[in-house]
């Protein structure tokens, strides 16, 4: 071999050992005397390493005062299931994140005052997300919630509404965490229903709105608080990594290692949430669902909510300006949705962002064969080539996904507490 195949050679042997197909380097043997089980090398290990543990908390969240306050976190979990919050009472966030369902939907779109367009998502681990919403539209889980809140095929209510429904029901226990409530009483000032758009809103005076922004940033401050603690770790796959070989099948094993070589899945899937925290185009058809472009859509309302992590309603907006500083609403963000979390995925279908695909084998089909073709926003990312897996590397891979679910979080945060 000339010396530039050599060099050639040694780049792509280290790309397939990466990826799980070459014998390990000498160099290391140290590395690969702390290997907990002999399929895989040491550097196949090292990247099994890098999805576990969970840490045990979400990173914090500056831009919430109270997002570890377990006062805010009990009044949150109230919010979460008190169905008055919405327009005609009967729509709480439990109704799409049911407790029973891994705190997501089993309908593909779910139904709140109105149909949706997208799939609800697992609230587990959902605070470790660097963004929420399948295009990212919320910064934190706070602003989140308030989009939820006022949706139309969500919640539908206003924040007037609610400010009065905090002022009648839960004064007491807001007043302790949040500090004094306007003078809601005065409904002349504080109309009984309404949010920027509605006359009653808009012809409030502009000290009076804000008083009633601060009011509803709060309620989602609360609900942050309590989804904070929908923590899910110790699955099969962390006590596996932890040194328990016994702790998942001979073909999960093979289905990691087909995770993290042949199936390429680490690319986007590699970090201990099983997400990059970024936007990619899988070419998703959207099927009957209307046209949807993703992220593009999603950075510009982003920037432009006012209860985003750098806005005034922030309680610390010097991070979240930074990293919204860099966002910008470009061509190749359509059609992308944020690679989401596969911890718990067992638990979730249906899956994708439509909602279409029943079944785990399904969603490794479409992988497996590189898309479906189809209608879609934008361009399918062009590394994504078909996968050529073999009906057991499949099944492999849908065992080891299977390993991925973990601990529930405590029964007393899983059920609908007493409302006042
Ligand atoms: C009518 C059903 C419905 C209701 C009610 C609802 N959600 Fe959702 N939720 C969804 C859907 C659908 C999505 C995905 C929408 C999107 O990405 O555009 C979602 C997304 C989310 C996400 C983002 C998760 C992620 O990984 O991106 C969070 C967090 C969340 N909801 C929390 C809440 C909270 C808190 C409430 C109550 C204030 C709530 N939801 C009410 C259906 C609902
Ligand atoms: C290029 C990045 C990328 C690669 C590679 C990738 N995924 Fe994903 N994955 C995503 C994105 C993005 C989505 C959401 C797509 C959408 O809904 O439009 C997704 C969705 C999923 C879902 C559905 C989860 C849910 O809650 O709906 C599963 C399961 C999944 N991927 C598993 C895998 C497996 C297994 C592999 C390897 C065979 C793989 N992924 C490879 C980025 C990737």
């Amino acid at each position: 071999m000339s010396i530039r195949l050599v060099t050639v050679w040694i780049i792509f042997s280290c790309a397939l050992s990466l990826f799980g197909c070459s014998e390990d380097e000498p160099s290391e043997m140290t590395v690969a005397s702390e290997k907990k089980d002999d399929i895989f090398t040491a550097r196949e290990w090292s990247v099994i390493q890098s999805l576990s543990p969970l840490p045990e908390t979400p990173p914090p969240n500056p831009t919430n005062r109270v997002a570890d306050d377990p006062e805010a976190a009990q009044l949150g979990q109230m919010f979460f299931f008190d169905a008055r919050f919405s327009k005609d009472g009967t729509v709480a966030c439990a109704t799409c994140h049911s407790p029973f369902h891994g705190f997501a939907d089993v309908e593909a779109t779910s139904l709140g005052a109105g149909r949706g367009t997208r799939n609800a998502p697992t609230l587990l681990n959902a605070a470790y997300n660097e963004w929420q919403f399948w295009d990212g539209r919320a910064d934190t889980l706070w602003s989140q919630a308030l989009s939820a809140l006022e949706g139309e095929t969500e919640q539908a209510g206003t924040r007037l509404q609610y400010a009065h429904l905090i002022h009648q029901h839960y004064a007491v226990d807001y007043e302790t965490v949040f500090g004094e409530l306007p003078e809601l009483a005065d409904t002349t000032r504080f109309p009984s229903d309404g949010k920027p758009g509605d006359a009653t809103f808009n012809s409030m005076s502009e000290i009076d709105q804000h008083a009633v922004n601060i009011v509803f940033a709060n309620i989602g401050k609360a609900i942050e608080a309590y989804e904070r603690l929908l923590v899910s770790r110790d699955a099969p796959f962390d006590r596996y990594v932890a040194g328990d070989t016994e702790a998942i099948s001979p073909e999960a094993k093979r289905g990691l290692k087909t995770f993290i070589g042949k199936g390429v899945c680490i690319l986007c899937h590699d970090t201990p949430t099983f997400t990059d925290n970024e936007f990619h185009n899988l070419g998703v058809p959207q099927g009957t669902l209307p046209e949807d472009i993703g992220r593009y859509a999603g950075i510009s309302m982003l920037l432009g909510d006012p209860f985003n992590g750098g806005g005034i309603y922030s309680d610390d907006p010097t991070v979240a300006t930074r990293i919204l500083n860099f966002l910008e609403p470009i061509q190749q963000h359509q059609g992308e949705f944020k690679t989401p979390t596969l911890r718990n995925v067992a638990l979730t279908a249906p899956y994708f962002h439509t909602g279409e695909l029943p079944t785990l084998e399904s969603v490794i089909e479409f992988n497996n064969v590189g898309g479906t073709g189809g209608n879609f926003a934008g361009q399918r990312e062009r590394t994504l080539e078909p996968l050529g897996l073999s009906e057991e590397e499949k099944s492999e891979l849908v065992e080891f996904l299977e390993t991925l679910t973990g601990e529930l979080p405590p029964a007393h945060l899983l059920t609908k507490p007493n409302l006042p």
